[in-house]
């Protein structure tokens, strides 16, 4: 089994940052496609409507630099306060200036560690609030992730996260379909900087793209970058590439309830705006786990 470096080891740096930047730009199908654009940009009526005229803050989780917060922002009223969150803390800070809000704060936080998400729990602001997630849920481990956002969630308050999916029916095929949109020269730059800045070292290897199964979802295909060295495997990055109905047992099986779904016309990425539908306490089991 290979051994997994953790998500944030690629972006928290700020040359990592960079570096990512640059691949979102010459990569990213969001910045190539405006068709994709215009998805972050539908959701807005609705939450437009289960808001009305109340105050509302917003929550911008790994939002990288903004960019996709904005475009839904154009079309919201200016929420009251703005919490930018990444584990890029200078990313988070480009998020906060960007961003409109009347007051705005920026702090580096790991969505993976409790005592982050302790201490995100004490800064939320007791008006409704709009949670945004966008391309996190591919990056890291979806149903923990929801869970603990589901956590910080108060009744009235809505979660819009987007998933990448894997076009078609099948999480596997589709994934092999996209596999080039990350094995290309500036994601190999990128990771190869991000394995040089890790400790403890790796050994001597070379890279290799795959699509496999995600260890915690064998249904669900997961594309790896793999560090490939004599005596050990470890998986660098992953993207998630489930299909729709996968993304919608998540949100059954983490006591959400789907208001509205948003899909790419290729199929290739989705926006679920979901609220909280029971009380977290009661969170059934894993929808992958053996049925007793
Ligand atoms: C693929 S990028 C997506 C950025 C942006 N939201 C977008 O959709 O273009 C993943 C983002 O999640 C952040 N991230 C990765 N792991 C994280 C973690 N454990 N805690 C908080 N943020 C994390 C990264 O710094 C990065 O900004």
């Amino acid at each position: 089994m290979p051994t997994e470096l953790p998500a944030s080891a690629l972006y928290s740096h700020p040359s990592l940052g960079r570096l990512w930047g640059k691949v979102h730009i010459s990569c990213s199908p969001f910045l190539h496609r405006s068709e994709l654009q215009r998805l972050y940009c539908l959701p807005s009526a609705r939450i437009r409507k289960h808001f009305g005229r109340r105050s509302y803050s917003l929550l911008a989780l790994g939002c990288a630099d903004g960019t996709k917060e904005s475009l839904l922002l154009k079309r919201l009223p200016r929420p009251t306060s703005l919490l930018a969150l990444d584990t890029n803390l200078s990313l988070a800070r480009r998020a906060a200036r960007r961003l409109p809000a009347f007051q705005k704060s920026a702090y580096r936080a790991d969505l993976t560690s409790s005592l982050s998400l302790q201490f995100l729990s004490t800064r939320l602001s007791p008006h409704p609030t709009l949670i945004t997630l966008f391309g996190v849920l591919p990056n890291l481990n979806p149903l923990p992730l929801l869970r603990s956002i589901r956590r910080l969630m108060k009744k009235d308050d809505l979660l819009l996260f987007s998933a990448n999916l894997a076009p078609g029916q099948s999480s596997h095929t589709g994934a092999l379909s996209i596999l080039p949109q990350y094995d290309n020269r500036p994601t190999r730059k990128w990771l190869e900087a991000a394995i040089l800045r890790y400790r403890p070292k790796l050994p001597q290897g070379h890279l290799e793209f795959g699509v496999f199964p995600d260890p915690k979802q064998k249904t669900l295909a997961r594309i790896e970058a793999r560090w490939i060295s004599p005596r050990k495997i470890h998986t660098v990055f992953s993207s998630r590439r489930p299909t729709s109905s996968q993304v919608e047992a998540w949100i059954r099986s983490t006591h959400m309830r789907k208001l509205a779904r948003y899909l790419d016309p290729l199929g290739e990425e989705g926006l679920w705006l979901v609220q909280p539908s029971s009380h977290p306490a009661s969170f059934s089991r894993d929808p992958n786990s053996p049925k007793r």
